[in-house]
């Protein structure tokens, strides 16, 4: 956020700066999902909805999980809820009691430790790099269990490494969840944005019992409307129902209402094309920094991030990134922003930006690093 906040700094004091911290699609909303939100708002679908958000909405995302997933889910499951961050927001305050904890990976999303500190609970987080394909895997969520563990937590694919729980290790990681009577909690709000051959496995697929959270942030291009949603047992649906009037009274109904857009085939189509545009910069971009001499051992399968290794010589990522802002105008986001583990020695690129300022930026980040 504050290399965020000096790059629009610098920018507003007119320096063209190439902006490869950000963390949401560079693409406008689709348009039929803005004409769906401004219908809303004409025809004055602008009052509150159910807590749990419109039952049309609940329903279209139950045949998202049938059409893409093959699953049958109960819409009474599933909570509309302003963003991901909301659906977090709701799982932690039901799970955490004082002094528990959840398994988290280290680097991983920087939201999620605060979320549990604000319920009282604690992240456990347990180092990952190349070795793990910057995930949990069954052996290390084992290792890692203590007496006070109440679950695990996990994103595929993940900010910042862009990295994709396969579907073995996920039936790992849940069979050792089940077995020790915790709760497996999954982030998927990446879903949607893998460019190899990796299937997108919801959690859901492997524990019925999971708690899923997503989004229509990213994929759906939607992160200014606030609108996620969350997926529970249905023997927790009536609290979450409670928690949910309580602190939202319910998601946005403009949004809502444009949302339901999101999922006819005409937004769908425009939805895929940014994915191989996104892919395609990822194609660029990645050799472009290894040739630089930056260190990023697994190709990332998906999100828009790439987590890469200082070049040689250069030690610290918060200074790194602070100089490369000042002196050469690239914003990217220091490894400290996602854990400690060796995350002074990695930095975040973000490629949600057109081909020609990742271009731009290259030529930036070589000159930079040539004259060090
Ligand atoms: C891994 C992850 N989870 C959750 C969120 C929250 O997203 P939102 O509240 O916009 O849905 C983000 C945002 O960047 C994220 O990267």
């Amino acid at each position: 956020m504050e290399v965020l906040r000096r790059a629009i700094e610098l920018s507003s004091d007119g320096a063209d700066i190439v902006h490869m911290a950000v963390g949401e699609p560079d693409f406008p909303t689709p348009e039929p999902i803005t004409i769906a939100g401004r219908d809303a708002l004409m025809n004055g679908s602008t009052k509150y909805t159910d807590a749990r958000g419109l039952a049309e909405l609940r329903l279209a995302v139950a045949n998202y999980y049938a059409t893409d997933y093959g699953l049958d889910v109960d819409e009474n499951r599933i909570f509309i809820t302003p963003g991901a961050s909301g659906a977090l927001l709701l799982t932690t305050a039901l799970l955490m009691e004082p002094g528990d904890e959840i398994i988290l990976s280290d680097p991983g999303y920087p939201c999620n430790r605060n979320f549990l500190a604000a319920f009282s609970g604690t992240a456990h987080m347990v180092p990952v790099g190349d070795s793990e394909n910057y995930q949990l895997n069954g052996l290390l969520v084992d290792k890692n269990w203590r007496e006070t563990t109440r679950g695990v937590l996990l994103a595929s694919p993940a900010n910042p490494t862009g990295a994709v729980i396969g579907e073995s290790v996920l039936e790992e990681i849940s069979f050792l969840v089940d077995k020790e009577n915790g709760c497996l909690i999954s982030d998927e709000i990446y879903h949607g944005l893998i460019y190899s051959d990796a299937k997108k496995v919801s959690a859901l697929q492997v524990s019925p019992d999971a708690f899923v959270l997503n989004s229509f942030s990213k994929y759906f291009g939607m992160t200014g409307w606030r609108l996620g949603w969350l997926i529970a047992p249905a023997s927790v649906a009536p609290y979450l129902e409670k928690m949910a009037q309580n602190f939202f009274i319910c998601p946005s109904s403009i949004s809502q209402h444009a949302a339901l857009a999101a999922f006819t085939p005409v937004a769908r189509d425009i939805m895929e094309a940014q994915r191989e545009e996104f892919k395609t910069r990822r194609d660029f971009l990645l050799p472009a920094l290894r040739d630089i001499g930056f260190d990023v051992p697994i190709e990332p399968e998906g999100a828009f991030y790439i987590y890469a290794g200082l070049p040689e010589g250069f030690l610290d990522s918060e200074s790194f990134t602070q100089w490369l802002l000042e002196e050469h105008h690239v914003a990217i986001a220091p490894g400290t922003d996602f854990g400690s583990h060796l995350a002074n020695r990695h930095v975040r690129f973000s490629y949600a930006q057109p081909l020609d300022r990742l271009q731009l930026g290259v030529e930036r980040l070589q000159r930079a690093i040539q004259t060090g």
